[in-house]
C-alpha cells in the first residue's frame, strides 16, 4: 500500500509513522511549571541529534482537540514549561518504570502532580533547576537550545549539560552504557505496544573499510 500524505487523513499517518519509525527510546520529560511544581509526561518522539555540542531533539504535538486555540493554550505543559523556563530533564524509561511512565501520560488536570500519582519522587539535578526522577537509573539535564514550531507540532532542539548515571550502570572502561543491564525499553506501533531490551541483544561489529576489500 502507499500513503501520499497530501491525501491521508492525519491521524492515520501518526498511526503509520510510529509504527515505521519504531522502536523509538521514551524520555520521561521532567519540567517545572509557573508555580514551582514538577510536571512529567513520556515523550517518544525522541533521539539524539548530535554529539559534540550534545543535542537531544523531543517532538512535542498540540493538546488533543485544541482546535484553534491560541498558541500557549494549545502547547502540552512540557512544551509551555520549556519555552518558559530554558529547561528539562529526560529521564531515561527502563522496564520498572514502564507503569509509572504511564500514569504521567494522563491528561490530569493542572493541580494534580503526575510524580505524586505515578508514586514517583524526584531529586535535585547538578545542574539544569528542574529536578530528575529519583526512581529513574539515568538521566540527561538539558537546556533548550532552540524550539522549533512546525504547523501543530513543536521539536525542541535541547543541549545536553550534564548526564547522571547510576553506577552500576556504567563500565568505566570506555566508559560504556551497561544497555544489557539497564532494561531500556522502545515504544512500538501505538496501541499500548513496547519493546523490552532485556536479553534482546545482538552483536555486529563496524566493518573496516580495509577489512571489507580484503574479505
Ligand atoms: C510512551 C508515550 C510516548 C508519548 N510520546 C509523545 C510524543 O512524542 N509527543 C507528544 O506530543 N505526546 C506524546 N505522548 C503523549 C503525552 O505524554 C501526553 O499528551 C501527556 O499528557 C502530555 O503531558 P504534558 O501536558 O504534561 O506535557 C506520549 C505518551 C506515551 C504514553
Amino acid at each position: 500500500m502507499e500513503f501520499q500524505i497530501a491525501t491521508t487523513d492525519p491521524h492515520a499517518v501518526y498511526n503509520l509513522l510510529i509504527g515505521l519509525v519504531a522502536p523509538r527510546p521514551v524520555a520521561l520529560v521532567t519540567t517545572l511549571n509557573e508555580d514551582g511544581g514538577v510536571n512529567a509526561a513520556p515523550y517518544s518522539a525522541y533521539n539524539y541529534l548530535s554529539i559534540d555540542p550534545p543535542v537531544i531533539g523531543l517532538g512535542i504535538a498540540e493538546r488533543d482537540g485544541a482546535g484553534g486555540a491560541a498558541w500557549d493554550a494549545k502547547a502540552k505543559d512540557t512544551g509551555r514549561n520549556i519555552r518558559q523556563r530554558g529547561e528539562f530533564v529526560v529521564n531515561v524509561v527502563t522496564e520498572d518504570l514502564m507503569d509509572a511512565m504511564t500514569v504521567t501520560a494522563i491528561a490530569f488536570p493542572a493541580e494534580v502532580s503526575e510524580i505524586n500519582e505515578a508514586g514517583l519522587h524526584t531529586v535535585a539535578s547538578s545542574v539544569v533547576s528542574v529536578p530528575r526522577i529519583a526512581e529513574a537509573h539515568a538521566a540527561l539535564e538539558c537546556v533548550e537550545l532552540q524550539t522549533i514550531e512546525i504547523g501543530r507540532s513543536r521539536i525542541v532542539l535541547g543541549r545536553v549539560v550534564s548526564m547522571w548515571v547510576e553506577d552500576r550502570f556504567v563500565d568505566p572502561a570506555g566508559p560504556y552504557i551497561r544497555a544489557q543491564e539497564m532494561h531500556a525499553i522502545g515504544r512500538m506501533n501505538g496501541q499500548g505496544a513496547y519493546v523490552r531490551t532485556r536479553d534482546a541483544f545482538v552483536t555486529k561489529d563496524r566493518i573496516k573499510y580495509g577489512d571489507w576489500v580484503k574479505r
